[in-house]
């Protein structure tokens, strides 16, 4: 009985030991954790974005309106001269071009076969052109150009980002 006591004793204190030996490890560790100094935030992390310079907000508005002309309201594809497979040319683009079709209804619609070229001017003043893309009307003549132009209803920033780029078009045909 004595013999079967001490063994516990003996387990027991071996057994608290190593407790507290792993329970002082733990707090030795937090303590040196608590110890670390905080990672050094980076000098701009409070600071706000830069904001953009006049040259990136106008090179985004530039490539808004090459997305618009090109890909979506697709201008590139009738005020482009055509090959012989009807295809737009592209190093002549916006340099005016002929539209290869007929008015469906031609005794109803007037109808013109020829897209004017877009020029440095893109092909009239700039607040024209845009007036034209938000509302449909050629305040010059205060009417719609014919079909197949089509009566575009462009938001003020997107006929605005249309005429600058095709503004920034540097390969016109000569005036
Ligand atoms: C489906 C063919 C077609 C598309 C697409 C097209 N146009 Fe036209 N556009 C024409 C035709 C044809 C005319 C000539 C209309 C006329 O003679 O009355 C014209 C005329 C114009 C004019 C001159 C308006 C005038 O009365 O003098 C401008 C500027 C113009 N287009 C700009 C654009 C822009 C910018 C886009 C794209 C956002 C575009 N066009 C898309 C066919 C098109």
């Amino acid at each position: 009985m004595r013999r079967t006591l001490h063994i516990l004793a003996t387990f027991v204190a071996a057994v608290s030991v190593s407790f507290a030996g792993y329970y002082m490890q733990q707090t030795a560790s937090a303590a040196e954790n608590a110890a670390e100094p905080a990672p050094a935030a980076p000098a701009d992390a409070a600071a706000p974005p830069a904001a953009p310079t006049p040259e990136e907000v106008k090179a985004a508005q530039i490539e808004r309106g090459r997305y618009l002309a090109n890909d979506v309201a697709l201008c590139v594809v009738c005020h482009t001269p055509k090959d012989s497979k009807g295809l737009p040319i592209r190093d002549q683009a916006f340099h005016g071009g002929v539209i290869p079709a007929k008015a469906a209804y031609p005794d109803m619609q007037a109808f013109a076969s020829n897209a004017p070229a877009l020029g440095p001017m893109a092909g009239g003043a700039p607040e024209d052109v845009a007036y034209l893309l938000e509302t449909g009307i050629w305040r010059p003549t205060g009417k719609s150009p014919k079909a197949p132009m089509p009566p575009f209803r462009l938001s003020k920033e997107d006929a605005e980002a249309v005429v600058e780029y095709l503004r920034s078009l540097k390969t016109f045909p000569p005036q």
